[in-house]
């Protein structure tokens, strides 16, 4: 019996989705991050928003993290990590870290100061084992950025950035502005704009859906820039290393 490539390409992607779904039956492990200290301000109301409609769907496993309640140490630039794959402080940011490795997707919020993130967002940047260690390698990421006047954007652009880099799937990219101290769920925009995003972030974990220009972009990051820095560096770097073959990273020296 002669069966046509078509029908042979159909079923291999029948039989793929299958198995994603039955993984995917497993559970889902979504992790949310306040990057505001305040745990009620309008960086909160949207992430909550967003845990309320995840939670609406099966198998979801939801953990959300308020930056006001972790005990953050500046990263003291030792290099540590880079050579032993663990940080020198074992305080929260080293646990939700290690936390974040088993997650399928990750959704990150901060309000805008000064045009940028919030300080306590940019010293989880430095000490979360981001960029370098691919802590976000095939994982699922929406952004969030509140706002009041200007530099919303900005602040979308270190958060996406942060993402991308650290090898995750950008699903959404949020950017809401809001008077301080307003809420920002009394527009139904803003409301239609989370439930939207929080759909699509569903159905891309699920189906793990692929970008070709976000996958492109990562590529060119990755294997022409954060590669061969690291394997440059040699046994300085070896805790980078280990936790990229642990992620299934091929490392081809
Ligand atoms: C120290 C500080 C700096 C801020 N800088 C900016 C800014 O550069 N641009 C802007 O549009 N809003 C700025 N804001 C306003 C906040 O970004 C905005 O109100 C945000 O939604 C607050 O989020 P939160 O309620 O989750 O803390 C600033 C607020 C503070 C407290």
């Amino acid at each position: 019996m002669i069966v046509s490539h078509k029908k042979v390409r159909t079923f291999q992607k029948v039989l793929y989705t299958t198995i994603i779904k039955i993984e995917r039956g497993k559970g889902m492990k979504i992790i949310i991050i306040n990057g505001s200290y305040r745990k009620n301000g309008a960086t909160a109301l949207i992430l909550h928003e967003m845990y309320q409609k995840l939670g609406t769907y099966p198998n979801v496993e939801i953990q959300f993290y308020n930056v006001a309640d972790l005990n953050l140490k500046y990263c003291v630039g030792c290099c540590k990590c880079y050579e032993k794959g663990k940080c020198i402080f074992n305080d929260d940011i080293e646990n939700l870290s290690k936390n974040i490795e088993t997650a399928d997707g990750i959704i990150i919020g901060s309000p805008t100061y000064a045009s940028n993130v919030s300080g306590q967002i940019k010293v989880l940047i430095d000490r979360g084992h981001f960029v370098i260690e691919q802590l976000l390698f095939r994982k699922y990421a929406v952004s969030v950025s509140t706002y009041e006047n200007y530099g919303g954007k900005d602040t979308s652009k270190v958060l996406n950035r942060l993402l991308s880099y650290s090898g995750a799937t950008i699903s959404s990219s949020l950017f809401i502005k809001v008077p301080f101290s307003a809420s920002p769920l009394r527009d139904s925009i803003t409301q239609n704009k989370i439930n939207r995003a929080m759909d699509k972030f569903y159905n891309d974990i699920y189906m793990q859906k692929s970008y070709i220009c976000q996958k492109i972009k990562h590529f060119i990051i990755f294997r022409f820039g954060i590669f061969p820095f690291v394997i440059k560096k040699g046994s300085q770097y070896q805790g980078v290393i280990s936790k990229w073959k642990k992620q299934g990273i091929k490392v081809l020296i």
